[in-house]
Formats: C-alpha cells, structure tokens, sequence
C-alpha cells in the first residue's frame, strides 16, 4: 500500500466511522473498511468486557462460522491475549512454517496463512481488537502495513469510546425524560370522580392523535396541568412543548413572538428571530388564554392552522410547520363567537375536541384526595412533621365554594401546614372564608362586579402589589392581569 494510498484511506475512515453514533454499526464498518483496505478474506472485533477481568466478547465477524472464531480465540494466549495485554499488534506472515503457530489446531485445520491482530486502544488502555486473517495468501500484511493499521486501529478506538459515551448520555437522556413524563404525566393529575374520570378518559383517547383541543374551565381548575399531560404521554413527547400566554403581550410583539421576524422588519429587531411556532416544530404549541387573543392574530393563527405554513414578520419565504395545539380559556369560547369577538372558523378548528375542566367545588368528593395528596408533596409539611388532617377540616374544605379551585386548594394547605399547632391539621389552621358571610351587603351586584370590588380592594390595601394581591386572593397572577387591564383598575 502506497502512502498516499494509505492517508487517503485514513481520511475517508475518519469520516465514516466519526458520524456513526451507535456501537454496533460502527462495529460493523470498522470491520468492513479493516477488511476492505488490507484485503484479508476474515475477521471479527472483539471488546473487553467492563469490569477489569480479562474477558472479551466478540462483537462482529465476517466469513466465519462459530466453530472458526472459537478454534480462533484458542490461539488466544499466543495472539489476542497478547495483543490486550502488550497494546502490540501481531503480523503472522507465514503461518503454517512459522514454528509459534504451525502446530496450532486452528491453523492446521483452518489453513490459516497469515494474519494480523491490532489492538484498539485508548491512553494505553486495550479496549479491544481487530483480527484478520487469510486463508489464501501467506504474508498478505507486512510489516509496511504496521503504520496504516495502527492509525485505523487508533481511529477506530477513538470513535467507538465516543460511540459508547453517545450511547450513556442517550440512555441518561431517555432515563431523565422518563422522570420528567412521570412528573408531568397522569400520575400527578389526581382525582377520582365521575367528572374526573370522563377527562382522563377523553385525555388517554386524544393522545395519540394530531387532533387540536380546546381545555375550558375556570382559573385553577387544572387546565395547563392536562395541556402538559397529553403533550408528555403523547406521540410528540420527543419534541417541544411550549406554550404561550396570549393575553401578556401587544398585538405586535405577539405576531413576532408567535411568527418570527427578519432583522430589520421594525425597530428593535435587530436580529433575525425564530418564532414559537418553528420552535414548536414537530410538538405541541400551548396557546394559553386563547380568548384573548385580538381578530387580527386569530385570523393569522387560522391560516397556519389551514395551511401548516408560516411567514416571518417582514418575510416572504414561507415555511412549513407541524404543530399540534393544545389551547386552553376560563371563559366560554362560544359566548366571544357570540359576542363577535372571537372567529368562528378559528373556533371551529380548535375546538375539534373540547375538554371542559369541571370547578372543584362540583366534585367535592375529590377534595380529600388533593389535600392528602398537596400534604404528602409539602417538604414543609414533611419538616414539620405534620400527620394529616383533623376529620372536622377534610369536611369543611369539603364544603367550601373554591372560587379559586384546585389552585386556592393547594394554598390553603400549604398555608395551613405553616400555621398548624399540632401534627394534625385542624379546621382553624385552615382560615376558610366563611362561604355565607362574603359581602353582599348593596344586595343585587352580579358576580362580575363582586370580583372587579375584591379585585381593586385588594389591589388598594397592597399598594397595587400584584404578586401580593394574587395570593391573598388566591388567583394567577395571570389572571390578575388580566382583569386589571380588562377593567383598567
Ligand atoms: N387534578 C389535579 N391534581 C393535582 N393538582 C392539580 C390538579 N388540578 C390542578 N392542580 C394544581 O393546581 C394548580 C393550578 O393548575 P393549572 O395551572 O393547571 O390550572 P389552570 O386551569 O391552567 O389555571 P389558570 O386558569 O389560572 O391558568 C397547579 O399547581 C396544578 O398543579
Ligand atoms: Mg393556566
């Protein structure tokens, strides 16, 4: 083999075997190419097995049967046991006169002529080998083929520990997403009621489907938590689930957000952006919120539901999309379609399914099981040694409106396991309003206009803390938001 020869073959093997990701394969092509350039007509792979010992395992073969490898691996104190034990490779020229090896069952019944074994190596560590050999012609390697086949030997090592290191950070990779399924999945969605049990029945139906879905219900009744849970056991789960609050941002912000743009398109693009819907590509697109979205971005949003396309703000290029959506509202979509604020077309779309979150207080009957279940999350709780509940407080959050739902649920038992006294929570650690005594007092206010007064009541004893006066009125702050701009308190 001429020298060019020889660094042209090195160059095309680094190519090869550096894009090939898994074991097995690279196995198969370092073999094919070890054989391939030195024209032997046999030969296998073989690794060490981890742990130390002095064991191998033969991972590949070309034109040999069972018997042949094993009749091989015999010769293995005077070849491959050197070879992993020195890191030197062994050329046999003349293997039937060559007194070492002529003696050899193998050789004689096999008519082995030559062969040669390298071993794979990294830093001085013997990972493995490669063994050739021919049954045709003797002295097939020579010792000028010694240069050429350490530095394929050496490639072929650094490739397969970076094919081994690939595979763990794929295994760990896989092993994490599974938690974080776990987390995300149906395990943590609790509730055993009617109600409860029609939505996972719905939810488990529509996982694996493309089809869009529309969650409704009111603020905390869970909808982001079932939006995540079909993402997360559903077919996309290997790619992105994001999701976006329609009603947080400017008509022209949200277009970019939503769309992309090109740099330069209006002022402060100063890069070119890639919008959600590419970034969503291939997964599922949370559109949180989606009542608040204006006419002019549903009308938008309808075109890419329709046409699976997208154009960047200040583009013509236009771009495919493969999103699944998952949009979610605490008002009655069909009441905007009514009031001519919301497309009906688009409605149409999204609402292929609709799962309707129920209000906590219509399956009280899950009320126990959601505060155990927010009790046994609690490290608090777990620090503070708190048991469970005094019988008298599973009732009377049983009783209790929810006007908060799910959400005000889990605030009260993380704020009563602050203030109980003792080890069971009891219904004074609860501080329940007492559902009979809001202030109605002025007698026929609808119940709008009650939110929009402890809204702005609540909003004036804090100073306009939003964030304070979310929790003290148990609600998103999203949802604070909101109101506040609705009401332009
Ligand atoms: N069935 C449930 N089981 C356990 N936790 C729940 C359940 N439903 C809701 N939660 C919890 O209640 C909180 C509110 O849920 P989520 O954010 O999904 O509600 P939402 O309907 O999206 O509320 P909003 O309309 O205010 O955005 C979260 O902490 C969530 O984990
Ligand atoms: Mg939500």
């Amino acid at each position: 083999m001429k020298n060019a020869d020889s660094v042209k073959a090195l160059s095309e093997i680094a190519q090869n075997i550096n894009t090939i990701q898994s074991i097995e394969p690279l196995l198969e092509k370092i073999l094919e190419i070890a054989l391939d350039v030195l024209q032997a007509e046999r030969g296998f792979v073989l690794l060490r097995n981890e742990g130390g010992d002095k064991s191998y395992e033969i991972k590949t073969s070309r034109n040999l049967n069972e018997s042949e490898i094993t009749g091989i691996t015999q010769l293995s104190t005077s070849v491959i046991d050197s070879v992993l034990s020195d890191g030197e490779p062994i050329l046999v020229f003349e293997a039937q006169s060559d007194p070492r090896y002529s003696e050899k069952e193998s050789i004689v019944i096999q008519k082995i002529q030559s062969i040669a074994c390298v071993p794979l190596s990294i830093k001085n560590r013997q990972i493995g080998a490669i063994y050739l050999d021919s049954v045709s012609k003797r002295s097939l390697f020579t010792n000028e083929n010694l240069p050429f086949i350490t530095a394929f030997a050496n490639q072929a090592a650094v490739a397969l520990e970076n094919a081994r290191l690939y595979e763990s950070l794929r295994d760990e990779n896989r092993r994490l997403r599974d938690e974080v399924q776990r987390i995300h999945g149906f395990s943590e969605i609790i509730g055993q009621s009617r109600q409860m049990n029609g939505i996972f029945d719905i939810v488990s139906r529509v996982l694996d489907s493309d089809i869009d879905v529309l969650i409704e219900g009111e603020s905390g009744t869970g909808k982001e938590l079932i939006a995540r849970a079909i993402h997360y056991n559903g077919a996309r789960n290997d790619n992105p689930f994001m999701a976006l609050f329609c009603g947080s941002l400017p008509d022209s912000l949200l277009e970019s957000e939503l769309f992309g743009h090109k740099k330069g398109s209006f002022t402060g693009a100063i890069a070119n952006k890639q919008g959600l819907f590419e970034a969503a590509d291939g997964g599922t697109f949370f559109l949180d919120e989606i009542g608040d979205l204006t006419l002019n971005i549903q009308s938008k949003l309808l075109r890419v539901l329709q046409e699976g396309e997208i154009k960047r703000v200040g583009e013509n290029e236009i771009r495919k999309v493969n999103v699944r959506i998952v949009s979610a509202t605490n008002k009655k979509l069909s009441d905007l379609v009514a009031e001519g604020t919301f497309r009906e077309d688009l409605y149409y779309r999204l609402n292929t399914i609709c799962i309707e979150m129920p209000p906590l207080r219509e399956r009280a009957g899950d009320v126990p099981l959601l505060a155990h279940h927010f009790l046994d999350k609690s490290p608090q709780a777990r620090k503070r040694q708190i048991k469970g509940f005094e019988p008298s407080a599973i009732d009377a959050l049983s009783a209790y409106h929810w006007p908060g739902n799910v959400r005000e649920l889990e605030n009260t038992i993380n704020r009563a396991i602050v203030m109980a006294r003792q080890d069971m929570i009891c219904r004074d650690d609860l501080r329940l309003p007492d559902n009979e005594s809001t202030d109605t007092a002025g007698g026929n206010l609808t119940l709008k206009e009650l939110e929009r007064r402890a809204v702005k009541q609540t909003l004036d004893a804090l100073d306009g803390n939003v964030s304070q006066a979310a929790r003290v009125l148990d609600v998103s702050r999203r949802w604070l938001h909101y109101r506040i701009k609705e009401w332009q308190i």
